[in-house]
């Protein structure tokens, strides 16, 4: 159990922001919403309401879309230079960093997540993430082309690269900071203007990067923040005839809605959704970093990760070595409040989050799973799910084809590789795959057959914003990270003129 001097005592300037009710970000001014109705955001470690966040919908979005129309159509965002955009990117990437501790602890305390974590990944990736795009404002670049067409003129021809316009941007409450940052990066970098909508789980660190947004002085409007729920204020923002782009991150059905609430104009949309990715260790593989990298794939950020590894297949020979290493690995973590330094794993994000995972492990137990450790639910308070590995299962249960977005995976005996490959693949996902072998010609093969936006090999869930990131098949459309962002945020305009 927690002792106190294990556990982080809050900064001043938290209690201070959770005390009183957050606002939204419209305009450049915090307002409370129209109706002037407020919501909870829970502290998933009790249970108890940590923060009240006025609670926007369609007439919030309404005017948060005007806002950013204006700031994008009139506003004086659009005669700053590239460099100039992204000294400002910069500029927040340093006022995050010099207040790391309270975003990692609002991250803890809103979410749940180990606050050792937070320091560790989630605010330093958010950091490297706006500084990353920063760089891209001034490469965005077209080409010139050579004609064909018209052998007996000369042509010039070229290529513009021109920002897309006003962009909603919805995310979910797993890495709420990294996401926020990861959606605002590349849109910032090309000029677009934003209306963020953040997890009603976890609105805590966009308000508190908002208050950073104008502290950094980007102009009225570029970036406006409204949280509230999705079937309110996300449905608005989806259907909204002046937003030109919604970038999305969450549920493969809420992925879906968004598809149809786009129709109406005919907005661009770059979606990020689920998983439920293959990993896959061989006989050949280095078994001591296999087994601590399996465990990782799937109990980091308690399983709430899109691309947790939680379809662990196995080779024959080395079957019972993994499960029973992953599983000791498994009953060793330690399970507290985020905000205990000694804690690994922390509470799922909510009671409805836990009730699903907790769902899932008894569908699990009533095709015949078996829990080789873990299995069930831990105390009473809270929202907490011991890491869990389930033997005895095959590629027909609920537990190995659909998302449980919790620490449980699935262990998997194969043998031949042809099937093994079949299985792997058998999923309406396609997210990310780990590969473990020593086998360099193997390794590369199978990558190259795996249906995965991202394919691991001897390593799990490495990440950047320079490498490409998203999904085959349900799990999206796009790549948001790297260089493909362009595509994502930009349109390409032709030019042509002939010039004899
Ligand atoms: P969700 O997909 O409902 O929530 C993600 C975001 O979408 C939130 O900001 C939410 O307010 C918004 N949203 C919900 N309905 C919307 C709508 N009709 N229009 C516009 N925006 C809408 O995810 P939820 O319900 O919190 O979690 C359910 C499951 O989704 C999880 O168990 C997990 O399997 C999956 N999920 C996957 C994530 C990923 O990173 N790929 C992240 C979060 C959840
Ligand atoms: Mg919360």
């Amino acid at each position: 159990m927690a002792t106190a001097t294990q556990t982080v005592a809050v900064d001043p300037n938290v209690n201070h922001f959770v005390a009183k009710p957050r606002r939204l970000l419209i305009g450049g001014k915090w307002v409370d919403a129209a109706s002037g109705k407020t919501f909870p955001t829970y502290n998933p470690a009790t249970g108890e309401v940590l923060a009240h966040v006025a609670e926007g919908d369609k007439e919030d979005i309404d005017r948060a879309v005007a806002a950013a129309r204006a700031a994008f159509d009139r506003g004086p965002w659009r005669r700053l230079t590239p460099a100039e955009r992204g000294r400002l990117m910069w500029r927040l990437a340093d006022l995050v960093e010099a207040r790391l501790e309270e975003f990692a602890q609002l991250e803890s305390l809103d979410n749940g997540k180990p606050v050792v974590m937070a320091r560790l990944a989630d605010i330093p990736i958010s950091v490297d993430t706006l500084r990353y795009y920063a760089g891209w404002a001034t490469k965005v670049e077209g080409s010139t082309i050579p004609l064909s067409m018209q052998p007996e003129w000369k042509f010039l021809a070229y290529t513009l690269r021109e920002t897309i316009g006003v962009v909603g941007q919805i995310i979910p409450w797993n890495f709420p900071m990294v996401m926020a940052t990861l959606k605002l990066g590349p849109a910032l970098a090309v000029g677009c203007t934003v209306v963020l909508k953040p997890a009603e789980q976890t609105p805590l660190t966009a308000l508190l990067l908002g208050e950073l947004i104008q502290e950094a002085g980007f102009p009225d409007g570029v970036i406006n923040i409204i949280p509230g729920y999705g079937s309110t204020a996300g449905a608005a923002l989806c259907a909204h005839p002046l937003v030109d782009k919604i970038a999305f991150t969450g549920s493969t059905e809420v992925g879906k809605l968004i598809v149809h609430a786009a129709t109406g104009n005919l907005k661009k949309l770059s979606l990020e959704l689920g998983g439920k990715s293959p990993n896959i260790v061989f006989k050949d593989a280095e078994i001591d970093s296999a087994i601590p990298g399996a465990a990782n794939a799937i109990f980091f950020n308690q399983g709430e990760v899109c691309v947790a590894g939680s379809r662990l297949y196995v080779e024959d020979a080395q079957f019972d070595k993994v499960v029973d290493g992953v599983s000791k690995i498994a009953s060793s973590l330690r399970i507290g409040p985020g905000m205990d330094t000694t804690t690994q794993i922390g509470p799922l994000i909510s009671q409805e989050q836990l009730a699903r995972v907790c769902g899932y492990l008894e569908s699990g137990y009533t095709e015949g799973a078996k829990a080789a450790t873990g299995g069930k639910r831990h105390g009473e308070k809270g929202y907490f799910v011991e890491p869990t590995v389930l033997v005895n299962t095959n590629d027909k249960m609920k537990v190995v084809r659909e998302e449980i977005f919790g620490p449980v995976v699935t262990v998997m005996p194969f043998s031949d590789v042809d099937d093994l490959i079949a299985k792997a693949n058998n999923t309406p996902y396609g997210l990310g795959a780990g590969v473990w072998t020593r086998d360099i010609k193997k390794a590369h093969r199978i990558a190259a057959e795996l249906r995965a936006g991202t394919v691991w090999i001897n390593c799990y869930g490495v990440l950047d914003p320079a490498m490409p990131f998203g999904g085959y098949k349900q799990s999206g459309w796009g790549r948001e990270m790297g260089r493909q962002m362009l595509d994502l945020y930009t349109e390409t305009k032709s030019v042509c003129t002939p010039i004899t």
